[in-house]
């Protein structure tokens, strides 16, 4: 589908967020190796996580839903079946690397499978420690999809230093881990997001600079009400939309505040956005807040390398927004946006040249000569069926001096359903 994006005059009103991808994920999954009944409210409807969901029906897993709660029957860590039919990750590399973590562990003989997009992105970097841990898992040309995983007598415990800052392949390693009788280590110099082990009371302690992480077969596995907040990342593209119109005014609530998610509110502070954070509150294990953003003068930025891990699906949009700030923005230690849905370094340096932006991609990040005074032209925007391009875009059309269109515009749904929807009823 062609989405046509009209110049917006005003972007003003209340959102209610999209529930947060990377919660649900892990609640369905954490939920269906637990031993009794969990409930999960504001389970996502976007299509990554439905199809964490439909994967787990695969191997056994019973699930009700009614409307957005959820219900699973956990069937404990050696409940699962073996399924008759290769399970379907689409587009989602957080089910196929979370879900190979538990698969392995168990030991359930299961072929996993992915669009094309995700079959052509490495899981060699969760195949290595699997391996390591005396699982069995075979992978095209050693490390695409489809991931054939087979039985085996046992999981090894290892020590295992994060080579990369990759919350997925944190938790595949530790959600292995949950099967094997000595502990797993995980240590993490550089923190990615923490869902996994908050959700699951991972012990966790200070190691060095950074943090040790323990799974083990001991650690039992709760049956939980869990209540999934607004997803951040959904609002990143608001709060950028808000600081580049004049007289905007964006209230997003229920949004999902946990500290390794949310260093895009950091940048965008000292960018000058000024966002309010009010309502602070917990939602079960994660805390939430209501954020309030408007207008800004935005200035330049060089984006501390160290943030990216808790920035790296904002990044895009930040990007957006260095166009529109006075002054220089540099980008670094980003090289791991070449891995995502598609290469998103490369996408974006496309999409900000088709837009007029004075830009310059380096192979770890991008500097954007932003101005107060810039004005994206009208494009046809491509987007690599990437949901974030797809979004980053719109906002940039959105502020644009005519009509631009989206290519496969319908691939927002992956993280954001209601996407256009909201797009059109905050531009008054
Ligand atoms: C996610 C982790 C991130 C992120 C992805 C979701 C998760 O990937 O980009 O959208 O839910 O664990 P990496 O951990 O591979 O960086």
């Amino acid at each position: 589908m062609i989405q046509t994006v009209e110049p917006a005059k005003k972007l003003a009103g209340k959102l209610e967020l999209p529930p947060d991808k990377s919660i649900s994920h892990r609640a369905a999954l954490f939920a269906s190796i637990a031993s009794e009944k969990s409930i999960i409210r504001n389970y996502s409807s976007a299509a990554d996580p439905q199809s964490t969901l439909e994967c787990l029906a695969g191997l056994g897993v019973s699930i009700k839903k009614n409307g957005s709660t959820v219900e699973i029957d956990g069937i404990g860590r050696d409940g699962f079946n073996t399924p008759r039919a290769p399970l379907n990750c689409g587009n989602s590399g957080t089910t196929m690397r979370l879900l190979a973590g538990i698969a392995a562990g168990a030991g359930i003989e299961c072929e996993l499978i992915g669009d094309e997009s995700l079959s052509s992105r490495t899981m060699k970097r969760i195949i290595d420690p699997l391996a390591q841990m005396g699982c069995r898992i075979d992978a095209d040309r050693g490390e695409y999809a489809p991931l054939k995983i087979g039985a085996h007598r046992g999981v090894k415990g290892i020590l295992f230093p994060l080579p990369i800052a990759s919350a997925q392949l944190k938790s595949c390693v530790l959600l292995a881990g949950l099967f094997g009788d000595d502990p797993t280590e995980v240590i993490e110099q550089k923190f990615s997001r923490d869902h996994t082990e908050r959700l699951l009371d991972l012990k966790t302690e200070p190691y060095g600079t950074g943090k040790i992480i323990r799974s083990s077969r001991g650690d039992k596995i709760p049956a939980q009400n869990y209540a999934v907040p607004g997803d951040f990342s959904a609002a990143a593209f608001w709060l950028v939309a808000a600081a580049i119109f004049d007289d905007a005014s964006i209230e997003l609530k229920n949004t999902g505040m946990n500290p390794s998610r949310i260093a895009a509110l950091t940048v965008l502070d000292e960018m000058g956005a000024g966002i309010i954070r009010k309502n602070h509150r917990d939602e079960g294990k994660e805390p939430v807040a209501d954020l309030v953003a408007g207008p800004a003068e935005l200035k330049g930025i060089e984006l501390d390398s160290a943030l990216v891990p808790n920035c790296i699906d904002e990044l895009p949009i930040l990007m957006v927004a260095m166009c529109f700030a006075d002054g220089q923005s540099i980008i670094t230690g980003a090289e791991e946006l070449r891995h995502k849905e598609t290469d998103r370094l490369a996408a974006m340096a496309e999409i900000l040249t088709l837009a007029g932006a004075d830009i310059e991609l380096k192979q770890d990040g991008i500097i954007i000569n932003g101005s107060r005074d810039f004005i994206p032209k009208p494009a046809a925007y491509p987007t690599w069926h990437d949901h974030r391009m797809a979004m980053a875009s719109a906002v940039l059309a959105a502020r644009s001096s005519g009509v631009s269109k989206i290519k496969d515009a319908e691939c927002t749904a992956i993280s954001y359903p209601e996407f256009w929807q909201h797009l059109q009823e905050l531009n008054q």
